[in-house]
């Protein structure tokens, strides 16, 4: 089975390139969906869950950083944490059979988390990223989360593109057409920081129902699963709910597509960058990143 792995790998980094590759290409106005700006509640803290596979020491210590600087944070398992630690009730999980009643059948993370939001009808807007997002220092994700606290866009991500001819090459375009999502309304978009409104959390399960019985019609053979993945879905049904989607201000972030070296990080710093990713190994330049002390 490794050649899976080392396929999934080739994935993974295809799809981080091509994105990146699409924004260095296509950076005009054009690319810039439209936004609004309008009051919300200050007193409204801001919800974050980490995408996670396992509750590790490292995903723990982000989620202690942000509990203790006032941010309402949770991490999406994608295995039954108790397996794992007792530490604490931020620790999510949904079962692989909650996520069939939908059709999702591949049973990823992020389907875990779309589908426990789906029930979590009092939150409005929550931050979701993946769990090799790190920083210098807790503040500084915290600023980041603050510069949108008034903006009511229902999506703000890291890259936003539309399927024209300069994108066809991204390879999670689906490859069979579907009516109820034209190929007019393709998006899409780089979610390893992101942020959702209750408004597209809505429009997500909207379509996973209708995707459901699409599937249920066609045979399963020709279903494309393309449809259900996260930087196709989520762009794509909000497009066709007519919301605001933006893609944030990230001067102070360095998103690669490669997992970065402690020389990526070094260089990072010195222009500026204090959210980071990937990062999988514990970099020493970032060992303040879970420090509660101070604000450095
Ligand atoms: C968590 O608590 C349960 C019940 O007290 C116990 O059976 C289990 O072994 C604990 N798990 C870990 C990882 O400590
Ligand atoms: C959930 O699905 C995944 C992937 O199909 C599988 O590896 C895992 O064992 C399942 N979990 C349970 C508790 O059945
Ligand atoms: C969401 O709520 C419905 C209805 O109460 C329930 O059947 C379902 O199991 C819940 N889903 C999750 C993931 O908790
Ligand atoms: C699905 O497959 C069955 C048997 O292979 C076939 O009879 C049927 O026509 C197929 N349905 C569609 C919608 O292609
Ligand atoms: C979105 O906007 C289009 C064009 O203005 C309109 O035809 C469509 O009904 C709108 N869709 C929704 C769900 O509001
Ligand atoms: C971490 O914080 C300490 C205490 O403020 C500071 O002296 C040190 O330079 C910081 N280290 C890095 C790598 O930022």
């Amino acid at each position: 089975m490794w050649y899976h792995y080392i396929f999934g790998v080739i994935l993974i980094f295809t799809t981080y390139f091509v994105l990146y590759y699409f924004q260095v290409q296509s950076s005009s106005a054009t690319n810039v969906l439209i936004y609004s700006f309008s009051k919300k509640d200050q007193s409204h803290r801001h919800t974050v869950i980490i995408l996670a596979k396992t509750p590790s020491v490292r995903v723990l210590k982000h989620l202690n950083a942000l509990v203790h600087v006032g941010v309402d944070a949770f991490v999406m398992c994608d295995e039954q944490p108790s397996k794992y630690t007792n530490v604490t009730n931020r620790l999510l999980y949904v079962h692989n059979e909650s996520l069939a009643e939908y059709g999702l059948t591949r049973n990823l993370v992020w389907d875990r988390a779309f589908v426990w939001l789906y029930n979590q009808t009092s939150l409005d807007y929550v931050w979701l990223m993946e769990e090799d997002v790190t920083w210098t220092n807790v503040h500084h994700i915290v600023d980041f989360f603050d510069i949108y606290t008034n903006n009511h866009a229902d999506l703000l991500s890291r890259n936003i593109i539309y399927r024209n001819q300069g994108t066809l090459g991204w390879m999670w375009w689906p490859k069979v057409f579907l009516k109820i999502l034209p190929e007019d309304k393709w998006l899409a978009s780089l979610n390893m920081i992101s942020r959702v409104s209750r408004r597209l959390i809505n429009a997500h399960q909207y379509y996973v129902r209708k995707l459901f019985s699409e599937q249920k019609k066609l045979n399963l053979t020709q279903f494309d699963n393309n449809y259900y993945h996260q930087e196709f879905l989520i762009p794509t049904v909000g497009h066709m709910f007519n919301l605001t989607m933006l893609i944030y201000d990230h001067s102070k972030m360095d998103v690669f597509f490669l997992a970065l070296t402690e020389n990526d990080i070094r260089e990072s710093l010195a222009f500026g960058k204090r959210i980071f990713h990937p990062v999988k190994h514990d970099s020493p330049l970032l060992i303040n990143a879970t420090s509660i002390r101070n604000r450095n």
